[in-house]
């Protein structure tokens, strides 16, 4: 249990790290309203689009995990999923500092919510079955946006998203022994 507390640390400063070394470290959302131009063909509002879907995930995610924490009892487990929401939270501010820039308004929607089922076991497999559907949906993103600073962001939130699903795949394992 220790070293999993110890490994998360490690991964918060590896994203830290990692964003730095794709110069994306200045990635916190300030609010300022300067234009900024971007080299792409993509259509602003194709950006605006893809980014709100993006978006509409991380709330999806940050909703079930937040109200799932709550209720597990298991410290490392809950611990470790209301940690990653707040992931999924950095994740929103980043992708609605684009969608503002490309001339968009951030979506507040989400999809109707599953929780996955009754017990923890059931929480950390709907967790893997959501970071499955946005590692998919980056990678594909990443594929159609041709903005490169745009693709560079979604690269460092997908990179955060395997590290995730790696994490819950581990909490899972370490409750079915
Ligand atoms: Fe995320
Ligand atoms: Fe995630």
């Amino acid at each position: 249990m220790r070293e999993k507390r110890l490994s998360r640390r490690g991964f918060v400063k590896q994203a830290t790290l990692g964003a730095a070394a794709l110069g994306v470290s200045g990635m916190t959302w300030t609010g300022e309203k300067t234009a900024r131009v971007f080299p792409g063909k993509m259509e602003p509002t194709e950006v605006v689009r893809l980014l709100n879907q993006d978006i509409t995930g991380e709330i999806d995610a940050i909703l079930t995990y937040m109200r799932n924490a709550f209720i597990i009892p298991q410290c490392e487990a809950r611990c470790e999923m209301e940690e990653i929401g707040k992931d999924e939270m950095r994740h929103v501010e980043w992708l609605s500092g684009l969608v503002t820039d490309f001339g968009g308004i951030p979506t507040m929607e989400h999809h109707e919510l599953s929780f996955g089922g009754d017990s923890p076991r059931d929480f950390l497999k709907r967790a893997i079955a959501l970071e499955k559907g946005a590692i998919a949906q980056y990678k594909d993103h990443s594929e159609q946006i041709d903005h490169r600073e745009v693709v560079e962001y979604l690269e460092v939130i997908l990179w955060e998203e395997e590290k995730h699903l790696k994490e819950f795949e581990e909490l899972l394992e370490d409750m079915m022994e």
